[in-house]
């Protein structure tokens, strides 16, 4: 994990660039402390996931994509479609990244157009590449050229499937709204070929996935202590390039940190400047939970039974 010493700091500058996150209510003189935080949103189709986390001012946003529809119960695209509507209006006026399923540029520009139609808060998902890969017939520059074409109609976009750095920077050249590194993909890839990179500074990353053997968490753990914990693992790195070089060059592309696998890798990717991070549901629902936090209330409710006439 990088330590707040070792945050470059143009990565800071950058984040104080960006617009206000936490608006002050009007009216009120208490002025909202956390105005420029990072955004955080909800990985999820689900609605019924979704409700609670906004209700609880967790959440100013939700990222969808085909799997999570499908995971979300949808069967055809005209359900997808009316659950994506469902979830863009009781977010309104927060963003919700909806993705493209059509693989043809114009059927692409026009499936965003109709997608676009549910609110102005709808952002359109575009795979970044891999359309050679799914059809040797197909431009393997569809993705970049639909983010510039969605661009030109002033259309938000979210450029997704980014595992490098240099895949961030041409879809922000591109016009690119937001880009989304796969970090915990990009992890688990580096993991499972157990290269280097993959010694990770991340103690709990080993506890509690993958391998997970007693054993490798014990020697993973040395390393890490060894490290002085100063050693990222590969996903949370690309998002460290990423938000570098974005600042190096003035980018105002919004970098959404996506694919999380642990609640360590959240405050690894705010040390590294993620303007944005996208999370599952059930890890949202978790972050608030801490062994220490659920002793110590338990303490302070029997404590408080003194008090009781
Ligand atoms: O937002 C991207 C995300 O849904 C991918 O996550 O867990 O499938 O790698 P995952």
């Amino acid at each position: 994990m990088l330590k707040p010493d070792q945050i470059p700091a143009h990565i800071g500058a950058r984040r104080q660039s960006m617009p206000v996150n936490n608006p002050t209510t009007e009216g009120k003189s208490l002025k909202h402390p956390a105005a420029k935080a990072p955004k955080i949103f909800a990985d999820t189709g689900t609605i019924d996931e979704i409700r609670p986390l906004l209700e609880a001012g967790i959440i100013n946003g939700v990222t969808t994509n085909p799997t999570l529809m499908k995971r979300a119960g949808a069967t055809s695209w005209s359900q997808a479609k009316e659950m994506m509507q469902e979830i863009v209006t009781l977010m309104a006026p927060y963003p919700v990244s909806l993705e493209l399923t059509e693989l043809q540029a114009d059927k692409m520009i026009a499936q965003a157009e109709a997608l676009a139609a549910f609110g102005s808060n709808v952002v359109i998902k575009v795979p970044v590449g891999g359309y050679e890969a799914v059809d040797p017939a197909l431009d393997k520059n569809t993705g970049l050229k639909v983010l510039h074409a969605l661009w030109k109609r002033d259309i938000q976009t979210n450029a997704t499937l980014i595992f490098n750095s240099t895949q961030a920077l041409f879809a922000a050249q591109a016009g690119a709204s937001y880009v989304s590194p796969f970090l915990g993909r990009l992890a688990d890839y580096m993991y499972k070929h157990d290269a280097v990179e993959m010694a990770s500074g991340n103690a709990l990353y080993y506890l509690e996935d993958h391998k997970g053997t007693k054993e490798n968490s014990r020697q993973h753990n040395t390393a890490y202590v060894a490290n002085a914990g100063s050693r990222m693992d590969a996903g949370v790195r690309l998002i460290h390039e990423i938000t570098t070089i974005f600042a190096n060059y003035d980018i105002t592309t919004e970098v959404l940190a996506a694919s999380f696998r642990n609640g360590v890798q959240i405050p690894e990717c705010l040390l590294c400047g993620a303007d944005i991070l996208t999370i599952p549901a059930p890890l949202l629902m978790g972050v608030a939970d801490h062994p220490l936090t659920n002793e110590g209330m338990k303490s302070f409710v029997e404590d408080s039974k003194a008090f009781e006439s």
